[in-house]
């Protein structure tokens, strides 16, 4: 009896121990130096991961117009220290209750060029604002004026627009262009602004003072939301008040799944995220690939993103309205099934697997963040609006980039998406409806360490988390994670994207040997930002994908 007792005391003590573990340091790494100051500045002010979240949130609405903002949605994975709990703030946009199925087609059924990308009908309805107000009341400790202060001032005082921003503009140039509220904002002249601009944005600085005094309401609600309306309609599109003041914001379980000693937590659905990787790492588990040389390797992870992705187009889409074999798609039964298919030497051309349609390829977007404060909290966000400079929309008087998010949606099952994805019947457009994301924020966990990561980068996004689980499944540094050169297959197109100098010649020939069509991509992609919390030496380390501009600062 008495052995029992001290056996059980014992337990209590560790778990207590193991309750009060904390990082050393707090850590922020963001896609811009702005966003990063913003954060920490909250997190020295008192307030907890949550809240610099929340600053880091408003901020990139601000400073990087390109690939998130008020207007988009997003994935906010938090872990609360406290409760030892993980939840998925899915702040995804929402279709507008007059969207339907065929609303980009023409009288032949066609795609019309552009209607799901340009303009306000591109636009699902944004769980950005919702997601803030959530996060700062329910697990924030400082009121939405003090998280919001850093993003008002930058919307004020301007900031000096950076390289990224200018190409982009470029790119997006026309879709800006046609906006004249959004060309008045983001163009210089009607054209992408030079090296010296300052980009001031007096009316989202106004919209955030009405969320930081209403919350979600000053969004959702009221003078901005009658704005938001009134353009919208005015330039033919559909939202209504009823679809801003029906946002619904959902917090869910997110995808758990085990990889050797890792545990995964991921994005859920609907984030294609979470079980597109664990599918992929499943798969994976089966094989010794530390033992294999580079080209056995790659193979057989290609293979697996090959697979993954096919369940993705001919599965996925929002589970609150279609049947989704979650639990198959993510059982390491299922997984075996699809390796044992695996030829070993030999590439699977994608043709042959069930449900194959061509398609074609595309890809830059999207933001994300980390964050770790002292108590152990975490959040790991990926943000939208969908294409850089989403929607190039702004309704006038609003300063708000609305997003074009209802691209991700399979417009005609079977037609790729900008990203080349294509997606059968569960992701036809629905009102209400949540379009499929590949968005995926993640935590990875064995005993002794912790990483919080996720990046941008369209169809990409998963697969880059499945070569930094890799990484860290080989206790590489957070440095290693983000610069890893990358490679990636999405099913369609049936061919290995790859960065340049990302794969060594020999290493692309003896591909081509196995069967696989190789693509060498003319740019890099994804912009990581990762955090290790290593408990066993006691230190907190972050990195910024040196792709972009970002920066991560451990205090
Ligand atoms: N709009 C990019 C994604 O959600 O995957």
């Amino acid at each position: 009896m008495r052995r029992a007792l001290t056996l059980i005391s014992l337990f209590l003590i560790s778990s207590l121990c193991l309750a009060q573990e904390n990082p050393p340091q707090a850590a922020v790494v963001t896609a811009h130096p702005l966003a990063t100051q913003a954060g920490m500045e909250i997190l020295e002010q008192g307030g907890n991961a949550f809240d610099a979240a929340v600053a880091v949130t408003a901020a990139l609405a601000v400073v990087e117009p390109t690939g998130s903002g008020l207007g988009g949605g997003g994935f906010w994975l938090i872990h609360d220290a406290q409760q030892n709990r993980a939840w998925m703030i899915d702040g995804r946009e929402m279709a507008p209750a007059k969207a339907h199925r065929n609303m980009y087609l023409d009288a032949q059924g066609e795609v019309i060029p552009n209607l799901s990308m340009n303009g306000p009908l591109a636009a699902g309805i944004p769980g950005t604002p919702a997601a803030m107000e959530y996060l700062a009341s329910q697990y924030g400790k400082l009121p939405l004026s003090q998280s919001l202060s850093a993003a008002i001032r930058y919307a004020e005082q301007g900031f000096n627009i950076d390289k990224p921003y200018q190409r982009m503009a470029n790119f997006r140039l026309k879709a800006l262009q046609d906006s004249s509220a959004a060309a008045a904002i983001f163009l210089e002249n009607n054209q992408p602004p030079g090296d010296h601009f300052i980009l001031k944005q007096p009316d989202l600085a106004n919209t955030l003072k009405a969320i930081a005094i209403q919350g979600a309401k000053g969004f959702y609600q009221g003078d901005v939301a009658k704005r938001l309306i009134h353009g919208v309609q005015q330039a033919g599109g559909i939202w209504t008040h009823h679809d801003l003041e029906n946002y619904q914001l959902i917090v869910r379980e997110p995808i758990r799944s085990q990889y050797h000693n890792i545990t995964l937590t991921s994005a859920a659905l609907p984030s294609s995220g979470g079980i597109v990787l664990s599918t992929m790492l499943n798969i994976l588990e089966g094989y010794p690939l530390n033992s294999m040389d580079d080209a056995q390797r790659t193979h057989l992870i290609v293979e697996a993103m090959r697979r993954a992705y096919r369940d993705r187009a001919e599965y996925l889409g929002d589970g609150d309205f279609i049947e989704v074999p979650q639990q198959l798609l993510t059982s390491k039964q299922y997984a075996a099934g699809l390796r044992a298919a695996i030829h070993p030497h030999q590439a699977t051309p994608s043709k042959l697997l069930p449900g194959a349609i061509e398609g074609y390829e595309k890809g830059r977007d999207t933001t994300h963040f980390s964050i770790i404060d002292k108590q152990g909290n975490r959040v790991s966000a990926t943000m939208s609006i969908n294409y850089p400079f989403g929607s190039g929309f702004v309704p006038p008087g609003t300063g708000v980039l609305l997003n074009d998010e209802m691209d991700d949606f399979s417009s005609k099952p079977g037609t790729p998406n900008a990203y080349g994805l294509v997606g059968a019947e569960a992701n036809a457009i629905e009102p209400g409806k949540r379009p499929l994301s590949s968005m995926t924020p993640s935590f990875l966990e064995t005993a002794d360490r912790v990483a919080i990561l996720g990046t941008p980068g369209g169809s990409r996004i998963i697969t880059m988390l499945l070569l930094a689980t890799l990484e860290f499944a080989e206790n590489s540094t957070v440095d290693a994670w983000v610069n890893r050169p990358r490679f990636h297959h999405q099913y369609l197109p049936d061919q290995i994207q790859y960065e340049p100098g990302a794969l060594s010649n020999e290493l692309v020939n003896a591909l081509q040997t196995r069967g696989h069509k190789m693509k060498r991509l003319d740019h890099q992609y994804g912009g990581m930002q990762a955090i290790l919390w290593d408990k066993k030496l006691n230190r907190v380390t972050a990195a910024s994908d040196p792709r972009g501009i970002g920066t991560a600062q451990v205090q």
